[in-house]
């Protein structure tokens, strides 16, 4: 006989536990990754309770219109009773109470549990890494034709990553944006002359070592891409499958494709998602 798992939401005495669990599922999250993961206002993560410890994960992440699950995670000794599954139906009834389409990247063995739930095939996301990373430069060269967005208090610039966030994704992402736009430089393309002005990609720096890539033109994109790797050596890259120009540049660049998540979604197609636009994606969980 099993013990009644107890499904509660999150309380800050969790962290240790929920950071085990998620550092031991998931390659590249770091302290503190979880920590924002866990702390951010549009987030609401749901832990089960087992015998008085703690066996799973799973988080909620509201964008308005869309919402995503995330680093649901059940620890190895309690899966396969059902646990993955109660966990995320108590995080998809929360994110279903705002979002219309509510999406999540799904490993190959919990696209079941997923499809149970009534979740269908997105496009694949492919995870590209370098083989054999140099050790982090510490600096990078700038974009060839880029600015740097000061700080959040630069309210344009703000405004036009996260329009071309929404250009690309369909979303309104700007409740993790806003977090890092102290970190996020925006780009112009070669031949803007015509649109002045105009933002042609963004990149997102976070602090630690992951990031996202928007774009709109592959050349704005090849330099955004060069850039983060200056950065981060060793950060991964994943992006929809079907941005071919992505493939092409990260192939060009040495970086191998190690591993794929299944984008999916319940409700219907996020309108004006443009995945040939995603170069890298925000954070594990939030594509
Ligand atoms: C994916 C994951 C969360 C699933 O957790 P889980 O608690 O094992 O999930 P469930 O028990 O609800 O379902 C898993 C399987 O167990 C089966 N199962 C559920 N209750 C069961 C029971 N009482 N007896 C036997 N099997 C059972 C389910 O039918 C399902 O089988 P299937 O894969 O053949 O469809 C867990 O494997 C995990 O943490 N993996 C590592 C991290 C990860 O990949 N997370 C997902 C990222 S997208």
């Amino acid at each position: 006989m099993f013990d009644t798992p107890d499904l509660r939401a999150y309380g800050p005495a969790d962290f240790p536990a929920v950071l085990g669990l998620i550092g031991e599922a998931f390659g590249g999250e770091t302290p503190e990754s979880v920590r924002f993961a866990v702390s951010a206002s549009n987030t609401t993560t749901f832990v089960a309770q087992v015998g008085g410890r703690l066996a799973g994960v799973a988080m909620a992440i509201a964008f308005g219109r869309t919402a995503w699950l995330g680093n649901v995670v059940v620890s190895p000794t309690h899966r396969r009773r059902g646990l993955g599954f109660a966990l995320t139906e108590r995080a998809l009834q929360h994110a279903r109470k705002e979002a219309e389409t509510v999406l999540l990247l799904a490993l190959g063995d919990a696209q079941r549990v997923y499809e149970r739930l009534g979740f269908v095939d997105d496009g694949l996301y492919g995870t590209w890494v370098r083989p054999d990373p140099p050790a982090a430069a510490g600096q990078s060269a700038s974009a060839a034709h880029g600015s740097q967005v000061g700080s959040a208090q630069d309210r344009a610039a703000a405004e036009q990553c996260l329009a071309l966030d929404r250009r690309a994704t369909g979303e309104d992402r700007r409740a993790y944006l806003d977090h890092f736009m102290a970190v996020v430089r925006i780009a112009y393309a070669d031949d803007a002359e015509e649109h002045a002005g105009a933002a042609a990609g963004y990149s997102a720096r976070l602090p630690w070592g992951t990031g996202a890539i928007i774009a709109d033109d592959p050349r704005v994109a090849a330099s955004l891409v060069g850039d983060m790797l200056l950065a981060f050596p060793g950060t991964r890259f994943e992006f929809p499958d079907a941005n071919e120009a992505g493939c092409r540049l990260a192939s060009g660049l040495g970086l191998v494709r190690v591993k794929e998540n299944l984008r999916m979604r319940l409700g219907p197609p996020v309108a004006g998602f443009r995945p040939q636009c995603i170069y890298k994606a925000l954070t594990p969980a939030v594509g």
